[in-house]
């Protein structure tokens, strides 16, 4: 059979995205417009101003991404689509943007979720990896310990009782004032600290060795940030994004680990956003290693949102025959495995 191209469009949250993916393991172009720029002002995402500037951007991102894979649209097999989780406006003009395309240009159209894109970035960076592994998802908006049994089949293992990973980072960055996004600010501030310089908690969840909550750990770096400035002590800013950033990264590590050795596989993937963080890579790398397990991670890019990864999972949602119609909406609260 011919390769299949799949025109992949994201807009869930601050990127306006589109690329070109052949057998859902090729990039053939990755054009990521990025907002963050705008939101820095706010000090995080304001929806409403997300969805305006997706709509303003959008039909170039479209347009680049086919001419940078040197193809038109009638070149492609299908358009495929975010239809969640996110948020529900940026999602919007995402779905509504793909469902005009593929009706005018007679391709099929195939929604996908965004964290198994999130996962299937994976796919793109190592070719021969196939399911089933492990997965840790670690983003802003989701943190779930997963097995992969299958292309699109999935077990939910553990996930984040409160706050997600890239919350937790986001909010403590804005404590101790470095704005918005937090999270590559704390991973680049750490390396001037001491990642054990203060004693955060690294907590347990009754009832669940892989649920994780990271709402406690916030609370706790506002304590302390607190306590320093009642007693006019000094606040290592750096020591506290070291000492944070480690607390986030073991209780990541140890709960994977569990899983990994419960499951008994050799291998494990990374995927999110988080998971461009350079500490946590290494921390899981070294963890791996110990014990023999083959470490898959996105590169930093495939990390934070792209459309090549809804790309990837369009493919094989595409193979198992999944086609959506125009009655396709966003939906902000898709579950990881629910079709509709
Ligand atoms: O996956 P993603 O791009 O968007 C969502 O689906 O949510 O993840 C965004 C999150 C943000 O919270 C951001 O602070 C975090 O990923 N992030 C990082 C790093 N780069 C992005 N967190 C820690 N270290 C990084 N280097
Ligand atoms: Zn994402």
């Amino acid at each position: 059979m011919a390769e299949v191209k799949i025109l992949a469009i994201e807009s869930s949250c601050d990127e306006t995205a589109a690329a070109v993916v052949e057998d859902g393991r090729r990039l053939l172009s990755n054009v990521i417009s990025s907002q963050i720029d705008i939101h820095t002002l706010y000090g995080g995402v304001v929806p409403e101003i997300a969805s305006r500037k997706h709509t303003e951007r959008i039909n170039r991102v479209v347009r680049k991404a086919l001419s940078d894979a040197g193809l038109t649209l009638a070149d492609v097999d299908a358009v495929a689509v975010t239809y969640g989780p996110g948020l529900v406006g940026a999602l919007l003009v995402g779905v509504s943007f793909a469902k005009g395309l593929a009706f005018a240009a007679g391709k099929p159209l195939i929604g996908v979720h965004h964290i198994e894109g999130h996962i299937c970035a994976n796919f793109l960076q190592h070719p021969g990896l196939e399911p089933p592994f492990p997965c840790l998802i670690v983003s802003g908006g989701h943190t779930t310990l997963a097995r992969v049994k299958d292309y699109g089949t999935y077990e939910i293992l553990g996930r984040s009782r409160d706050d997600s990973a890239g919350e937790a980072f986001d909010k403590v960055a804005r404590a101790i004032g470095l704005g918005y996004p937090g999270g590559p600010k704390i991973d680049a501030l750490s390396d001037e600290g001491d990642s054990s310089a203060i004693d955060f908690p690294r907590a347990k969840v009754d009832g669940s060795i892989y649920d994780f909550s990271f709402s406690g750990l916030k609370s706790a770096v506002l304590n302390y940030l607190n306590s320093c400035r009642m007693s006019g002590e000094e606040i290592r800013t750096a020591d506290v994004a070291a000492s944070f950033q480690k607390a986030v990264v073991d209780v990541l590590v140890e709960h994977s680990m569990l899983a990994l050795e419960a499951g008994g596989e050799k291998r494990f993937a990374l995927a999110g956003g988080v998971a461009a963080n350079r500490h946590l890579r290494a921390a899981f790398e070294e963890a791996c290693s110990a014990r023999g397990v083959e470490l898959f991670c996105p590169s930093p890019v495939l990390c934070t949102d792209n459309a090549a990864m809804i790309g990837s999972a369009a493919y094989y949602e595409f193979k198992n025959g999944v086609r959506h119609d125009l009655s396709l909406n966003a939906m902000p609260a898709l579950k990881l495995g629910e079709r509709l």
